[in-house]
């Protein structure tokens, strides 16, 4: 009998927006003390994306070195995750797929539960690949998280994408069978087809969150998932990275098994500067534990990825051999140091502009550094170009 390939991540990139908010500036002039926003939710900046960026440029941002590194041979899917939609028929991946030159044979969806996208579009990607071990599933998980000025909920808006190319004999993860699932009907956070910003019940997303881990969990053991003891590294969605501690104390509690904060704050590196975004995030945490200082060679990392309304999944990699080679976190650092400084003003007069109306015209300058631009509107469609 043949032995089954080796499936999982073959390779892993981040894009972000290009303008930064200090939450130090957001807190001083909503009159809150700092220190809630750096150690109370753990971030200390937020991605803003310019006037030109969206999901459809920061997605092929974070894809475009990932074909640059690998071709685009044998990938016939593209999997769009995200919450933050352009549009109500067509999948944000088109766009996506021109701008990266992507073959006419490929099939192209998007995918949304919330922050979960990301994770429905890894597992899908996983089947695809066992089918047929020659192919190759790009996967692009990009969101702007957004919600009310003045509101609680304001300091954890952020930006972000992640593209991955899953594969047969993957450089970077293999991603082995054992996943537990859970599902519960709740309004803990949504964004109904009206409104451009989330509607969020901050203590119950909070205590749904949780839940879901533990139910998660607890299917993922049923399953026959490994001990929390034999876990090496985690990373939890971080809608603020304070929520992933949140998480990996009540794992502890919940296991009884002693899992200190140094299995955990590896994954907090890029979100704490990024903010969150949503699919993204999961995938964000992970890129900052394969790029931190330790070797991880065949260590075991868990994954929690939630998506709220509500759907929890966990899961676990392996760390493959010579993970290391392809040098991630000089080219993600200098990502995040390029983002340019905006104020408090300015960044509420971005958030603002958001263009709502596609019954009227509109053109975009190229104002962003990034090759990829939002151009505007015409003929009630969006329109993209790349550098
Ligand atoms: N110094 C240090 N810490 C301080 C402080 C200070 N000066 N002032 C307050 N804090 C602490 C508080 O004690 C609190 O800590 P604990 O959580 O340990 O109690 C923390 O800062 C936050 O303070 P509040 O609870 O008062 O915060 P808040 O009510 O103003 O808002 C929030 C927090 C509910 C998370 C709000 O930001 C929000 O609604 N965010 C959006 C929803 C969200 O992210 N939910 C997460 C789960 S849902 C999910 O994961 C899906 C998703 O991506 C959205």
């Amino acid at each position: 009998m043949n032995t089954p390939p080796v499936i999982g991540i073959h390779d892993l990139a981040v894009a972000t927006g290009s303008r930064v908010l200090d939450l130090a500036d957001l807190a001083r002039a909503t009159g809150v003390e700092p220190a809630k926003f750096h150690k109370g939710l753990g971030q200390d900046q937020m991605s803003v994306p310019g006037p030109d960026e969206d999901i459809v440029t920061m997605g092929a941002a974070a894809a475009a070195p990932i074909l640059d590194r690998h071709g685009v041979a044998g990938i016939r899917t593209l999997l769009f995750a995200t919450e933050t939609g352009v549009d109500q028929s067509k999948a944000a991946g088109i766009f996506t797929h021109r701008l990266l030159g992507l073959p006419p044979a490929c099939r192209v969806v998007e995918l949304k539960q919330a922050c979960y996208g990301g994770t429905a579009a890894l597992q899908m990607a996983i089947g695809i690949v066992t089918r047929d071990p020659r192919e190759r599933v790009l996967i692009i998980s990009s969101d702007i998280a957004r919600y009310g000025i003045d509101t609680a909920a304001e300091p954890t808006q952020g930006a972000g994408a992640v593209a991955m190319l899953v594969a047969a004999d993957p450089d970077l993860l293999e991603i082995p069978t054992p996943t537990g699932i859970w599902t519960a009907d709740i309004d803990d956070f949504w964004r109904p087809n009206d409104s451009d910003i989330a509607m969020v019940e901050g203590k119950l997303s909070i205590d749904a969150y949780l839940d879901a881990f533990t139910g998660a969990w607890d299917d993922y053991r049923a399953q026959g998932g490994v001990a929390a003891s034999e876990i090496d590294a985690f990373c939890h969605h971080q809608p603020f990275t304070r929520m992933a501690e949140k998480a990996h104390r009540k794992l502890a509690e919940h296991t009884g098994v002693e899992l200190g904060l140094d299995t955990f704050l590896p994954s907090t590196r890029y979100n704490r500067r990024i903010g969150n975004s949503y699919t993204a995030s999961l995938y964000v945490a992970l890129a900052a534990v394969l790029d931190s200082d330790d070797d991880l060679t065949g260590s075991r990392i868990g994954l929690f990825s939630y998506g709220s309304g509500a759907v929890g999944e966990f899961f676990t990699g392996v760390v493959r051999p010579g993970y290391r080679a392809a040098a991630r976190r000089e080219r993600t650092e200098a990502l995040l140091d390029a983002r340019i400084p905006i104020s408090v003003e300015e960044y509420r007069e971005l958030h603002r502009r958001v263009p709502r109306d596609t019954s009227t015209d509109l053109a975009v300058d190229p104002v962003s550094a990034g090759e990829f631009h939002f151009a505007g509107i015409s003929g009630r469609a969006r329109r993209y170009t790349r550098d």
